[in-house]
């Protein structure tokens, strides 16, 4: 039972299966002949996954798959999507951190959410090498959490060399004993976002990823939980960080722990050191959001074997990546304030004051630079995301961030009590969202928009 979360008010669930597999998601067939169109179905329906030993789960997925299926692409390829709804309720796609034009975001305020039995194409430029995800921009919440994510993996011209290269999706469940979704909702469970009380790492609990000693494994790692934060480490080792949200970045650098919040990505390395047949434990370890503990006992998340493997490839970490363009620096504009308390009794999650739908738009022009201070004036932390443009950290705090964070982010922690000022060049015109990544916040106001003209 260590498995599963600690302090759940909910029964606690059956010790789940240990599958042998490490379960990377299956890939989406491209039905274009056209090497540099991607050309794919998707279809949002109901299916069954056995979460918990002896009890099946009816979950949404995309392609009947939980983890949803992964969209291989390059940089500069044309990707369509022809999607069909064959849930019993409305449903879009959100291309989380992809540079799409805006009609194709995915979001309500430009696409009429697709009925039951209804189907939408979707079709844009991948722009941006890099990992990136997809999920419902209505109800999330509810969809996400009963499985409606799935990936996208870009590659580039200059991809760092692995032995091995996996996918890490990390995410929860709230379950009930007889493996259907917990739905209860109190003020507790919507302030700290609903952590599930069964933790998985590509859909299964404790999966186990095979590396080979001294090999170099690259893993790409997104969190789509609805509220958990990650924090990762793996004892006795070393992350080296060679990407984030927007792709690889120029300056990697070294960690041991790695806090992933729901929605942001990392692209990491790591060389395995051990015997063969050593089993290490990749951990959630303890850490805390606010006045509210994240998580206070480290938690096992995933199993790491060392095989006998065919030896040393000899590869190495990489010391650089490439260039980005760093945006201009200087003084925010504006400081936009992100909190919680009661409206008229109800738990409510604001931006300067108000709640989504009655956040006043931000104007800006299009090809315009723009710097804010998002300032999070609440007990616990806030990822902010932006829809349609990356972003990069100038600040915390005033304090300007070391020349090796540049990075190019959608999705950043605002911890509780603190500032983080950022820049963006707003090339794209249309209407953006911007909100917390915890979903429960999202629902519950925190969301507003930028309107790009
Ligand atoms: Cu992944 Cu508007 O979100
Ligand atoms: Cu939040």
């Amino acid at each position: 039972l260590s498995l599963l979360a600690a302090g759940c008010a909910a029964e606690q669930a059956e010790e789940p299966p240990v599958p042998d597999a490490w379960g990377e998601p299956a890939v989406v067939p491209d039905r274009n002949p056209d090497p540099r169109i991607v050309e794919v179905d998707l279809e949002a329906r109901e299916a069954e996954k056995a979460y918990l030993e002896g009890t099946t789960t009816t979950v949404w997925a995309y392609n009947g798959t939980v983890p949803g299926p992964l969209i291989e692409a390059n940089v500069g390829d044309t990707l369509i999507v022809h999607f069909k709804n064959s849930l019993p309720e409305e449903t879009t796609i959100h291309w989380h951190g992809v540079r799409v034009p805006n009609e194709m975001d995915g979001v309500m305020a430009v696409q009429e959410p697709i009925a039951p039995g209804e189907t939408f194409t979707y079709q844009f430029t991948l722009r941006d090498a890099g990992f990136y995800w997809f999920h419902p921009h209505v109800m999330e919440p509810e969809q996400i959490q009963k499985g409606l994510f799935g990936l996208i993996r870009v590659r580039g011209p200059n991809e760092p060399e692995a032995d091995v290269e996996k996918i890490a999706v990390l995410g929860d469940v709230f379950l009930n004993k007889d493996g259907t979704f917990n739905e209860e909702l109190d003020d507790d469970t919507i302030m700290m976002g609903r952590e599930g009380n069964v933790v998985l790492v590509n859909g299964e609990v404790m999966p186990a990823l095979d590396v080979q000693p001294g090999g170099l494994t690259r893993l790409r790692i997104v969190n789509v939980a609805n509220g958990r934060f990650f924090n990762l480490a793996l004892p006795g080792h070393t992350f080296r960080v060679i990407g984030t949200d927007g792709g690889l970045i120029p300056q990697p650098y070294d960690t041991e722990r790695l806090l992933v919040s729901p929605g942001e990505r990392y692209d990491v390395l790591l060389i395995a050191d051990g015997e063969p047949g050593t089993e290490l434990t990749l951990m959630n370890e303890a850490y805390e959001r606010g006045h509210h503990t994240g998580l206070a006992e480290p938690m096992p998340l995933a199993r790491v074997r060392i095989g006998e493997g065919p030896g040393l490839s000899g590869r190495t970490l990489p010391e650089t990546g490439p260039a980005i363009e760093r945006l201009p620096g200087g003084p925010a504009e504006a400081t936009i304030t992100f909190d919680e308390g009661y409206v008229d009794g109800k738990l409510t999650f604001t931006i300067d004051g108000k709640a989504f739908p009655d956040v006043p738009p931000i104007d800006v022009q299009e090809g315009s630079v723009h710097v804010y201070d998002l300032k999070n004036d609440a007990e616990m932390d806030h990822p902010f995301h932006l829809h349609g443009f990356f972003f990069q950290v100038l600040a915390r705090d005033d304090v300007p961030v070391a020349d090796e964070e540049l990075a190019n982010k959608d999705t950043v922690i605002l911890p509780q009590r603190s500032t983080v000022r950022i820049v963006t060049r707003f090339d794209e015109p249309g209407m953006w969202m911007y909100h917390c990544h915890i979903l429960e916040h999202t629902e519950r106001g925190m969301m507003g928009e930028i309107h790009v003209e």
